[in-house]
């Protein structure tokens, strides 16, 4: 196969962790060919294709000079087996646009994944509404009277902008309600943002645990990122700690009906993000933990992505 991976410059990869990097070298080693671009490498034009300028890429096994530009040349997306959507958060205007012209390559014949359509149905904070059944107490709103409510009946909260990422912005308020009114106005900016809020979650001290579901199946391993210090936060990029972890067989079966009914939208990897048994984020655009949980447990995620591709592809071979 042919694999284009739309993702976030190449240089700026660390491969010793990071997700796409993984799949990459599993395609390779089966002898699959990749290809490379940036966002802002595609462009469609009247009676023509939606093109991108790809970087033909070899992996050399070393670990910094780790890939090797072939080519460059453009190329339609549909001529690729699959296209892969690899371009992490921010979920912004260019975001979205970037996901209309892989819909419009979708209608030329080309397969990608996650589907662009469905990237941007699930937001990945928001996406939770749709399984009210597993998730904690929580509130989306821009009226600060209404977060201030729902501090007066839960009183130990956690605040979080929408499109933040890697704990950005997140903050806890206890029942003192300490600082709670300015934290509103930093995140709702006088009612200009939608935010959300929700019950604290205990069970957090074991970890924010991140279960990748791949076409619908859950992976027997999960990630469980477990906050340090003083911190509240379990996120990598907040100095959580990973450590891999067997699925519950509760969170199983959350993940399970998570995949079953999100995998057929075309949302072949998903990453979610569960605190004990209550499910915060849906994250659907590039989900990582491939390489933690791998050396942690010798169970191949890579291979069971790859796996889970080859066999999507093969189901529904384009026309
Ligand atoms: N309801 C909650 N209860 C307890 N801790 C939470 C809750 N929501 C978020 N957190 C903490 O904040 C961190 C980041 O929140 P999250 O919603 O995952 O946003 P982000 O997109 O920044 O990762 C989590 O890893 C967790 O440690
Ligand atoms: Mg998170």
């Amino acid at each position: 196969m042919h694999i284009l991976f739309v993702a976030d410059p190449l240089d700026q990869f660390k491969i010793y962790k990071d997700t796409t990097f993984s799949m990459m070298r599993e395609a390779q080693r089966r002898g699959h060919r990749i290809a490379a671009c940036l966002p802002q490498d595609m462009q469609w034009v009247s009676g023509g294709l939606v093109t991108a300028t790809v970087q033909q890429i070899t992996l050399t096994g070393d670990v910094t000079e780790w890939y090797r530009v072939d080519t460059t040349e453009p190329m339609a997306l549909k001529d690729f087996d699959a296209v892969l959507m690899r371009k992490d958060p921010p979920f912004d205007a260019e975001y979205i646009y970037a996901t209309h012209l892989l819909e419009q390559a979708e209608r030329e014949g080309a397969r990608v994944v996650n589907s662009p359509r469905a990237l941007r149905d699930h937001p990945e904070k928001l996406a939770i509404m749709e399984f009210p059944q597993f998730v904690t107490p929580t509130l989306v709103t821009r009226s600060a009277q209404a977060v201030k409510d729902f501090h007066a009946v839960h009183k130990d909260i956690i605040l979080k902008p929408l499109d933040g990422m890697g704990g950005m912005g997140i903050f806890r308020v206890k029942a003192d309600a300490l600082n709670l009114g300015s934290i509103i106005e930093t995140l709702n900016k006088d009612g200009a943002e939608t935010i959300m809020v929700q019950r604290f979650v205990p069970d957090v001290v074991e970890g924010d645990k991140r279960i990748l579901i791949i076409d619908g199946v859950p992976a027997p391993f999960v990630l469980a990122r477990i906050p340090q210090g003083t911190e509240v936060r379990g996120n990598l990029a907040a100095g959580g700690l990973g450590v891999a972890q067997p699925l519950t067989p509760r969170n199983r079966e959350i993940a399970e009906t998570i995949g079953k009914a999100l995998a057929p939208r075309g949302l072949l990897l998903i990453g979610l993000d569960v605190i004990g048994d209550a499910v915060t984020e849906i994250n659907v655009t590039s989900p990582t933990c491939f390489q933690e949980i791998t050396e942690q447990t010798g169970f191949d995620v890579p291979a069971m992505f790859i796996d889970a591709l080859e066999a999507h592809l093969a189901r529904a071979p384009r026309a």
